[in-house]
């Protein structure tokens, strides 16, 4: 589609210039060859002509990456991706820890989480990528933007503390997203533990216990003394395995920025889970409005990865900025980064100007 002279109008047509423009000059047109006419008028004289007209689809979005149709048997097996949530304080940061068997919540600063991490675990033999939300903030900018980030989310419920204001907020974002919840019952050591309490109150929100005849698996954990650990990963992998997660490793990669920061060093630190394809040390990436080059590439143990596959979480370095938390990363070709790039921000300005105008239209006038 687009804009179409009287010249384009006649060779679609099969027919003479001449024939056009008499055509149009009966309908009161006076054009000449180079002239554009709009839809409506090359439809009318099409249709005189006995031509059919179609509608062809609007061009291309020149700002969206083309997707790629993966077809199912390009699709292998890939881990499943799992979002802690949960209130405040309930444990979720603790619980990841004895998952990775290390100690982040000590070096955090008050010990509340800053920022989200994204980990693989191996339970045996099979592989678990973990995410951790600081509140739910990255969540739903990722869903903002049509991306979704979890296959599985754990909903850690303090037994001592029970439903509060943020579990239920994490219950909407899952159900929302269609994302299957297990329940980890936390804090079960404590004195005031009641997990059946927590059952109650769940149920009251739609979140049934299994062995109450629901659909939802809840498992009674402490992080503090590692109880419940095994039973809530076996559940992980059960149900994942139901699910039968898959995507294509041999493709260019597309993931999700996890996290991004500016390191004085280092530059932009983007923490990034690839969700399709491979990343491999040398591609080119774009983000939003941001792109680069991969430099280097870290998995959450500080080691040097060259090819990220489906569901792995790595730490890269090379963009020349940092993007936002939620945006989708593509691997594209050399030359396309930074004319997407360019377009993006392009679109952006006039929808910022779009939107300004709205409101400085009135002041204008009051001026006058
Ligand atoms: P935010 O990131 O701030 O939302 O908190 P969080 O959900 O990540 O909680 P975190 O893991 O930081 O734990 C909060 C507090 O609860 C810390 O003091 C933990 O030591 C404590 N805690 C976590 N799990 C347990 C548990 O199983 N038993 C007991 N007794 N305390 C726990
Ligand atoms: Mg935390």
């Amino acid at each position: 589609s687009g804009p179409l002279s009287v010249k384009d109008l006649a060779e679609k047509m099969g027919r003479e210039v001449s024939e056009i423009i008499k055509k149009l000059m009966l309908l009161g047109v006076m054009a000449t060859i180079n002239q554009e006419v709009d839809v409506d008028t090359a439809t009318v004289v099409a249709e005189d002509f006995g031509v059919e007209v179609v509608e062809v689809e609007p061009d291309e979005d020149p700002t969206e990456i083309q997707e790629i149709e993966d077809a199912p048997e390009t699709l292998k097996p890939r881990p499943p991706v799992v979002t802690i949530m949960g209130h405040v304080d309930h444990g979720k940061t603790s619980l990841l820890d004895v998952i990775r068997q290390t100690n982040v919540t000590a070096s955090e600063a008050g010990g509340i989480t800053q920022h989200i991490g994204a980990y693989q675990v191996r339970y045996n033999d099979n592989k678990i990528t973990f995410l951790d939300t600081p509140g739910h903030e990255a969540f739903t900018a990722m869903r903002l933007r049509g991306a979704k980030s979890t296959d599985i989310a754990v909903l850690v419920v303090a037994a001592d503390d029970g439903v509060m204001p943020q579990t239920i907020e994490a219950i909407n974002h899952a159900k929302s997203a269609g994302v299957p919840i297990i329940v980890a019952i936390n804090k079960m050591d404590k004195p005031g533990a009641n997990p059946d309490h927590v059952k109650q109150q769940l149920s009251e929100h739609g979140i049934m216990p299994e062995e109450w005849g629901g659909d939802t698996i809840m498992v009674p954990v402490s992080a503090k003394q590692r109880m419940g650990i095994d039973d809530l990963l076996e559940n992980i992998l059960l149900v994942a395995e139901v699910m039968e997660l898959k995507a294509n490793p041999n493709r260019r990669a597309q993931g999700i920025v996890i996290e991004a920061q500016l390191d004085k060093g280092r530059g932009a630190v983007c923490t990034v889970l690839v969700q399709k394809g491979s990343l491999r040390v040398g591609d080119t990436i774009l983000a939003g409005t941001c792109y680069g080059k991969v430099r280097a590439m870290t998995n959450e143990r500080g080691e040097k990865v060259k090819v990220a596959r489906p569901s792995m979480p790595v730490e890269i370095l090379g963009f020349s900025e940092v993007p936002q938390a939620g945006e989708i990363i593509d691997s594209v070709e050399d030359n396309e980064a930074r004319t997407i790039a360019e377009k993006r921000i392009a679109k952006q300005r006039v929808q910022e100007l779009q939107s300004s105008h709205k409101i400085t239209l009135d002041d204008i006038f009051n001026q006058i």
